[in-house]
């Protein structure tokens, strides 16, 4: 697979005028930057590195992915050492804490420039597309070398030649696209399981939510496109593919001949030697019956649905501009649990959204009781600048908050520990991911439901599928034995 690209880059001629054509284009800057690196590691002896480091979504990680393809083809030795010859923050903007971490670690970077002053620094993804950032950069953070955004990510090869070739602080940052660039190299951080990008952007402007101002506007790929590239992952050894969208239950609306997602999902299923496949994330008020259907038919879409509820008030819901109430997701829960009874759902959950009270949290507390998550992602309401909800008047204080944001919490870990351990004591399918962090001698899977079991074996099962014993549970994963 590596070498396709490799010989995409050998055939440009960089005695002419650079292709007009993408990715062809991408392909010639390449080689061009190809022989930046080479000359520059032969003046250091010793191979140039490249530290990149993902903030935010299973998206973002996607899209560092990307970059790493690009950077380990022009010859960058990746590492987890920050103090290397060119570091990548690809950050994210969907709370402010994540923008805080990413200035916190420039403050750092700054010192270990000083003392290694050819080090390139590069800043991209979500957080770049807001103009009061770039300023805040350009002001107080000079010795950044190149900015990029969202939509421009492709172009990665060719800013990076621009970068090498000036001195000054390279930003580039476009509004919006409309373009979609396919047959780029990418380098997954697994070699067993990858996320797909099914579409990009999000229209849905959540009242709270920042992504459709820093991501654009909603695009699907097209389906042969997409099924070409899982092919081709399995061919390489993936078997189990996540795809992803902000809400991909609105694929297919704009394509040439649209196409809806379960009608997609059916078409994934087909791919011979594909084992798992899971999708993110889920709206609400687009989930079809035809997908409740489909995933119940299926034998590789996996038993779990990651559902955003934000918030189980009505009122809030309405404010929050989510399109749906808390009966009508109360009753789409249900019917998924009575169709796939052993499914389990997740969801996304905001707590302080302006003008939010106690008794809207309780209404959320009601709907964790009844829907009984598998796991929640509680958040504290972040402001977003620009955001409809940014500029409403009844913003809650911090300590009513904090009171319902602990209140909540203590719920949802409460139903979790409940229905996680429901599997006690069975034998189920694990994809084993990794060697566990804590303890070497544990490996860690993850059941087609999503959850985590750890037990003994060896690094040889990375990658496999294999029964699991689930002894116990604690919390929200579980330990268990290799059942033989
Ligand atoms: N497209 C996905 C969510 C992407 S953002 C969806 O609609 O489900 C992931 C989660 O971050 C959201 O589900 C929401 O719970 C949270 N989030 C988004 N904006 C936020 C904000 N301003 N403050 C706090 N949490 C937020
Ligand atoms: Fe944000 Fe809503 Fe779009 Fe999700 S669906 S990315 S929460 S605007
Ligand atoms: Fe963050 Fe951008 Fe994802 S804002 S959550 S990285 S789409």
């Amino acid at each position: 697979m590596n070498d396709k690209y490799i010989d995409r880059i050998e055939a440009q001629d960089l005695t002419k005028e650079p292709p007009t054509e993408e990715p062809d284009r991408q392909y010639y800057f390449m080689k061009k930057c190809r022989e930046i690196v080479k000359k520059k590691s032969e003046e250091l002896g010793r191979p140039l590195t490249c530290s990149l480091t993902s903030f935010g979504c299973q998206m973002n990680a996607r899209d560092s992915e990307k970059l790493a393809g690009i950077l380990e083809k022009v010859g960058y030795e990746l590492t987890e050492d920050e103090n290397a010859d060119f570091v990548i923050y690809n950050t994210c903007t969907v709370r402010d804490n994540a923008n805080q971490r990413v200035y916190g670690r420039l403050g750092h970077l700054n010192s270990l420039k000083k003392k290694n002053p050819h080090m390139k620094i590069a800043l991209c993804g979500c957080m770049m597309q807001e103009p009061s950032v770039i300023e805040k950069i350009r002001q107080s953070y000079r010795f950044v070398d190149l900015i990029f955004g969202t939509h421009n990510i492709y172009k990665f090869a060719e800013l990076l030649v621009n970068m090498f070739e000036t001195d000054s602080m390279v930003v580039d940052i476009w509004e919006d696209t409309d373009q979609i660039v396919e047959d780029l190299p990418v380098e997954r951080k697994y070699s067993f399981k990858s996320g797909i990008n099914i579409m990009f952007g999000c229209n849905n402007f959540c009242s709270y939510c920042i992504v459709p101002y820093v991501r654009g506007r909603e695009r699907s790929r097209n389906p042969e496109d997409i099924l070409h590239e899982i092919e081709s992952l399995v061919a390489d050894g993936v078997v189990e593919v996540m795809l992803l969208g902000q809400n991909v239950n609105s694929y297919g609306k704009n394509l040439e001949h649209p196409m809806t997602f379960a009608q997609l999902l059916r078409e994934v299923e087909k791919i011979e030697g594909l084992q798992r496949i899971r999708f993110m994330t889920s709206h609400p008020k687009d989930l079809s019956d035809e997908l409740i259907q489909v995933m119940k038919e299926s034998k590789k879409i996996c038993r779990h649905l990651h559902l955003p509820l934000q918030s189980g008030s009505t009122r809030i819901l309405n404010a929050m501009n989510r399109h749906y109430t808390k009966e009508q997701y109360l009753a789409l829960a249900e019917k998924i649990r009575k169709e796939i009874p052993d499914i389990a759902i997740t969801t996304d959950i905001i707590v302080g959204f302006p003008g939010e009270e106690p008794c809207d949290v309780d209404e959320t507390i009601d709907v964790i009781r009844r829907v009984q998550y598998d796991n929640a992602f509680t958040f504290i309401y972040s402001k977003r600048t620009g955001t409809p909800a940014a500029a409403m008047e009844n913003q809650v204080p911090e300590a009513v908050v904090k009171e319902g944001f602990d209140r909540l919490l203590k719920v949802v870990q409460d139903t979790a520990r409940e229905r996680v351990s429901r599997l006690e004591g069975q034998v189920l399918d694990a994809l084993v991911e990794e060697i566990n962090e804590q303890d070497e001698s544990l490996m860690t899977g993850r059941l087609s439901n999503n959850t985590i079991v750890h037990f003994k074996g060896d690094k040889s099962l990375i990658g496999q599928i294999v029964p699991v014993y689930l002894k116990e549970c604690h919390g929200f994963y579980y330990l268990g034995e290799i059942w033989r």
